[in-house]
């Protein structure tokens, strides 16, 4: 009798396991899913096959917005999310022909990138078309099959994202080809983005502290833009970058473990001669499937290490490709760390205490990985991958990649 009993709750136990298994947006960080809307706000249902990962499970795809938890500080006191390539998005729209041969370094759009808590976007600019288009190419050249759409439609993106959400801040990097006389302040200007310009006469030149986030939301100085070209702050009052920025190599020497130095046009990471710590984290040649992994546990060291390489200082901004992808927490733990540690002292930024003394944490909330705790609290978006985001195929990977370098190669013959 006592044996029966016994039997039937095992069977009840592992009935209760086999079926209960979370859904409808109740599965929490790391747990199994099957469908996209199985995980709680804030994740999303992906894989990481390349740590060995056989089934899909729950993914943290956003930000705590730290503004959101310590808010008044000086701008340069927070870390923030920047996309490598924003506009490189696996999927775009062709505009320009049949096919594309580039390379890809983010899944979704720059909205969606926004409502995420991305807050910085690298954007590469070229004049084509009688325009100014986002292009990946080479040689300072835009070419139809390397280029993605006019700019301006991204900078609509951006001023949508400003207008309706005012107390948010956003910086653009520009990686720039642009010739035209005055292009890129036209552009900015039909974008309806001037409003929101940041000033460079109000910018730190000597490493001082910038205006703090509540001033600047104030003022409406809620976009930061940076150009590669130092002629343009003279003439078009856009302010060249290594002015008021320092920054790691990007490509494979950013994530060569160990070492973080600072790339060419960059003042020394420890000079504290600028306000503004750019940390490049993605690999030369971005691989979708790769990125879950590089994005875990060797971020984190990596994030270490710059910070020791500057002196102590915590970089401002995290440049990564496909952001979205990792074994669960990602950038958007290391975000929280990274913000825990210099807004508040303590492990997570969710462990900060408006107005509470630096070192006074939330107790309960002292944990290596946290979902978005509060979403409420933080921003509130979406989260989305493109349809072919969990389907990587690597042979048309290898084609494209293949076809990238014979052009290069038949450019540079015909050149
Ligand atoms: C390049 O793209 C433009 C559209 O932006 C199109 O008008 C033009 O025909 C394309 N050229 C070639 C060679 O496909
Ligand atoms: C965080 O994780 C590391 C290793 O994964 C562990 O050694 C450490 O104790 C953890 N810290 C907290 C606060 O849980």
């Amino acid at each position: 009798m006592k044996q029966s009993c016994l039997l039937l709750l095992l069977f009840f136990i592992s009935f209760f396991l086999t079926t209960s298994a979370c859904s409808n947006g109740n599965c929490q960080m790391l747990e199994p899913c099957s469908l996209a809307t199985d995980c709680a706000a804030g994740l999303y249902c992906g894989n990481c096959p390349q740590l060995g990962k056989s089934q899909p499970f729950c993914i943290r795809g956003q930000t705590n917005i730290p503004t959101a938890i310590i808010n008044g500080l000086p701008f340069n006191k927070y870390t923030w999310l920047v996309t490598h390539n924003a506009f490189s998005i696996v999927d775009a729209p062709l505009l320009t022909g049949p096919q594309r041969i580039t390379f890809y370094n983010q899944e979704d759009s720059v909205t969606n990138q926004l409502r995420n808590g991305v807050r910085g976007l690298m954007l590469d600019m070229y004049d084509f078309e009688n325009d100014i288009w986002l292009c990946h190419s080479f040689r300072g050249q835009c070419y139809n099959i390397t280029a993605f759409q006019p700019a301006i439609n991204t900078l609509r993106e951006v001023e949508a994202f400003l207008s309706s959400n005012p107390t948010e801040i956003v910086t653009i990097i520009i990686e720039d080809y642009v010739h035209t006389p005055k292009g890129l302040t036209k552009l900015f200007t039909d974008a309806g983005l001037d409003k929101y310009w940041f000033p460079v006469s109000k910018m730190p030149k000597k490493g001082e502290d910038w205006p703090t986030v509540t001033d600047m939301a104030r003022d409406n100085h809620r976009l930061l833009v940076f150009t590669s070209d130092s002629s343009k702050e003279a003439t078009e009052g856009i302010a060249y970058q290594w002015r008021y920025m320092v920054e790691n190599e990007p490509g494979d020497p950013g994530v060569k473990q160990g070492s973080c130095s600072n790339r060419k046009e960059s003042k020394p990471l420890a000079s504290k001669a600028a306000s503004l710590f750019l940390q490049n984290y993605f690999p030369t040649i971005p691989v979708q499937a790769e990125a879950c992994k590089e994005n875990s546990a060797p971020l984190t060291d990596m994030v270490a290490t710059c910070y020791k390489a500057a002196g102590n200082t915590m970089p401002n901004f995290l440049a990564v490709n496909f952001y979205m992808r990792s074994d669960g927490g990602g950038v958007f733990d290391a975000l929280d760390r990274m913000n825990g540690q210099t807004l508040c002292g303590c492990v997570s930024v969710t462990a900060c205490q408006a107005r509470a003394p630096s070192g006074t944490c939330r107790n309960n909330e002292v944990r290596n990985s946290t979902s978005p705790t509060n979403p409420t609290r933080g921003f509130s978006g979406n989260v989305q991958l493109t349809a072919s985001a969990s389907r990587i195929n690597l042979t048309s990977l290898l084609v494209t990649y293949g076809l990238y370098f014979f052009f290069i190669l038949l450019v540079f013959y015909l050149k």
